[in-house]
């Protein structure tokens, strides 16, 4: 019997190549959209909204009605949230966590009873290397990210009992749609707004120069396939690998200069506000 995937967020980036990728690979393939899509070879679409629970009980019921069981849910879709802490609108950091995690939970919630009667099933979580350390001007995205790596350790073994992988997957910078979806906020006239300019054209230039989707489908094609996936699978390139590691292991004094100068931050903050 072929394996059944449900995958959200296939409109566009990791989502769409992945999904097309495990369906060529033989999978029984179902990706969520929001919106209208053209159609996606061999891959059947649901409609679900992360934010809107109802839409989310309604997708896997329907699933469930034309496919016995769930093999692998892969938790990919997410939205992105630029800008100062102190400028960030309550509207926005709730939407942020809305979709990054509670969405992420109530499907969770949703899929883990017929995972749990089936007796076995894989779930992959998308993190990022931003939930490995914070990211300036993008702190409720890393906050979200953050969750999702306790979350998903926690998770890990409350269900292994049951025959359930859970998977963590930090994407370092890749060349998605993120880039453009991304909700950037700030005041053009406020005390952020210089470095905030400095510092996004450095995270948009890392993204547009970044991996190609078709590396993470790839790999996500490899994680669905092994027998033991590993816990974790950083997937970028060895300058971001190395970050991660000297975040593990340098004092956060050492380490914080090192990201605040990728990031085109000056010593002090006077240096910026001067014209
Ligand atoms: N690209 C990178 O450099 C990078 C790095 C680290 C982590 N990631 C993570 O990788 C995952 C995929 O991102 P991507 O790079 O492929 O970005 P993307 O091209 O922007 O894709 C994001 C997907 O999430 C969907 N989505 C957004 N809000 C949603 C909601 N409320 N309900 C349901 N679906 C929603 C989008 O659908 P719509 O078209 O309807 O908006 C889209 O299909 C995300 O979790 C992201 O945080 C990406």
């Amino acid at each position: 019997m072929k394996k059944v995937v449900l995958i959200t967020g296939v409109s566009s980036g990791f989502g769409k190549e992945a999904s097309v990728l495990l369906a060529r690979a033989g999978y029984t393939v179902y990706g969520t959209v929001r919106k209208a899509l053209e159609p996606l070879p061999g891959v059947h679409l649901l409609n679900m909204d992360l934010t809107k629970p109802a839409s989310i009980d309604s997708a896997v019921a329907a699933l469930l009605e034309r496919e016995a069981q769930i093999d692998v849910l892969i938790n990919n879709a997410g939205m992105h949230l630029g800008g100062p802490i102190e400028e960030t609108p309550a509207e926005l950091y709730r939407r942020q966590l809305d979709t990054n995690l509670h969405g992420m939970v109530h499907l969770l919630q949703a899929v883990l009873p017929p995972m749990r009667s089936q007796g076995k099933g894989l779930i992959i979580n998308f993190s990022s290397i931003g939930g490995l350390m914070g990211l300036p001007f993008q702190a409720f995205y890393s906050a979200s990210k953050y969750a999702i790596e306790g979350l998903s350790e926690a998770l890990r073994m409350e269900v292994q009992a049951f025959g359930i992988k859970v998977v963590l997957v930090n994407p370092g910078d890749f060349h998605t749609s993120n880039t453009a979806n991304r909700i950037n906020v700030c005041d053009e006239k406020g005390p952020y707004a210089k470095q905030f300019e400095i510092s996004k054209a450095c995270f948009e230039s890392d993204e547009t120069n970044g991996g190609k989707p078709e590396v993470m489908a790839r790999t996500l094609l490899k994680i669905v396939r092994a027998k033991r996936p590993r816990h974790r699978y950083v997937v970028a390139s060895l300058d971001q690998k190395l970050a991660v590691l000297l975040k593990r292991i340098l004092p956060s004094c050492w380490f914080m200069p090192i990201l605040t100068s990728h990031y085109g931050f000056k010593k002090k903050a006077n240096n910026l506000l001067s014209p």
